[in-house]
């Protein structure tokens, strides 16, 4: 990872850059809890948290199994329940109850490092680490070391964009690529950002929403997070999901999801996943799953689950500006794309 000044090239040929002032700026009013600060990847200028550049180098020389499945999402698009989704599909076809952890520790996220212990990378060893890995050395990275005992097929989680993954990813693995549409997108991570024990965001929804269209929010910019995938979404090894047809044709997608996988179901057993991946069902299992302990009191990770929920939060104003930018963003993608504007 050679370093010149102020900017470090990275093993995926990206250079990290320090922010510019005034976003700098706009970005440490809001976020109290980037205490780390954040920083560019360039080319995309992909915003990540500074510690990424600590972990970016062994995520890229990463080496997956063709057994493995990476699930490949921008926040808030649905990551969560295409996890439960794949794992079960792949593991627990019968919800016999085989061992589950919650869902973070199977497996852990890729750069879950940076992203869950900002100011801990360095200095603190995750318990979930000394459990999977006794007497591991942390130094060499916890997560992968992890995923290096995961048991097969492992089902990776990431909000990296594929150029920050692993060259060969789409040739060895197969990737779950979930969008979500940006108005009920920016609604969820506002909700969560602001509700979250570790962000604390501080502003309005109007600004969060300022920040996403800037590409300050981590992951972004969205639009080439999305077009990314989107110019793979033929590939043999690529499954394109919408989570608004999750959410209107279940059945249908499920089946494509088992059909991808090459998990095989019965429609007795997709039924029961289904049911066992319900919104309700999932928010009933909040806490098995992991996510009431990163909410403070008066939120819930599992919010509403719809789409279109974003016509109650969002101003005339606030929709028309993220209408313009989509149609600036998505001119390029065809008309089989669902975005342009709903
Ligand atoms: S994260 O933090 O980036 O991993 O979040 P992510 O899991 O991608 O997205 C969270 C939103 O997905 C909703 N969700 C579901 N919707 C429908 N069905 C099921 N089973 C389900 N599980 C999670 C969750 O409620 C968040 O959306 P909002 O709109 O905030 O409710």
């Amino acid at each position: 990872m050679p370093s010149s000044g102020d900017s470090t090239t990275l093993a995926s040929g990206h250079v990290v850059v320090p922010l510019e002032e005034d976003e700098k700026k706009r970005i440490d009013k809001n976020f109290p809890t980037y205490t780390d600060g954040a920083a560019r990847l360039k080319p995309g200028r992909w915003l990540l948290l500074n510690g990424f550049k600590d972990v970016a180098d062994r995520i890229y020389n990463f080496k997956l199994r063709e057994s493995d499945v990476v699930i490949v999402t921008f926040p808030k698009s649905g990551t969560t329940w295409s996890q439960e989704v794949v794992w079960s599909m792949l593991h627990d076809p019968d919800l016999k109850g085989a061992p589950r952890s919650q869902l973070m520790d199977r497996p852990p996220y890729l750069e879950m490092e940076v992203d869950q212990w900002p100011t801990w990378v360095k200095a603190f060893v995750p318990p979930m680490f000394q459990a999977m890995c006794p007497g591991g050395d942390a130094s060499r990275g916890t997560v992968v070391q992890m995923l290096e005992v995961e048991r097969e097929p492992r089902v990776i989680k990431t909000h990296l964009p594929l150029s920050l993954l692993p060259l060969d990813t789409l040739d060895k693995a197969k990737v779950v690529y979930v969008a979500r549409n940006p108005k009920d997108l920016v609604t969820s991570f506002y909700e969560y950002s602001r509700t979250m024990k570790r962000l604390q965001f501080r502003g309005s929804l109007a600004e969060f929403a300022d920040h996403f269209m800037r590409d300050e929010l981590r992951y972004c910019p969205y639009w080439e997070h999305l077009r990314e995938a989107w110019q793979r979404r033929n590939h043999p090894n690529l499954h394109f999901i919408f989570f608004e047809d999750l959410k209107k044709d279940s059945v249908g997608e499920y089946r494509k999801l088992d059909e991808f996988l090459g998990s095989k179901l019965s429609e007795a057993q997709l039924a029961r996943i289904m049911e066992h991946t319900s919104f309700s069902s999932m928010k009933a299992r909040d806490e098995a799953l992991g996510k009431s302990d990163q909410i403070i009191s008066e939120g819930s990770f599992f919010r509403s689950g719809q789409t279109g929920s974003w016509k109650q939060k969002l101003t005339h104003d606030l929709e028309s500006k993220i209408d313009t930018w989509t149609k600036e963003n998505v001119a390029d993608f065809g008309s089989d794309f669902k975005y342009f504007i709903s």
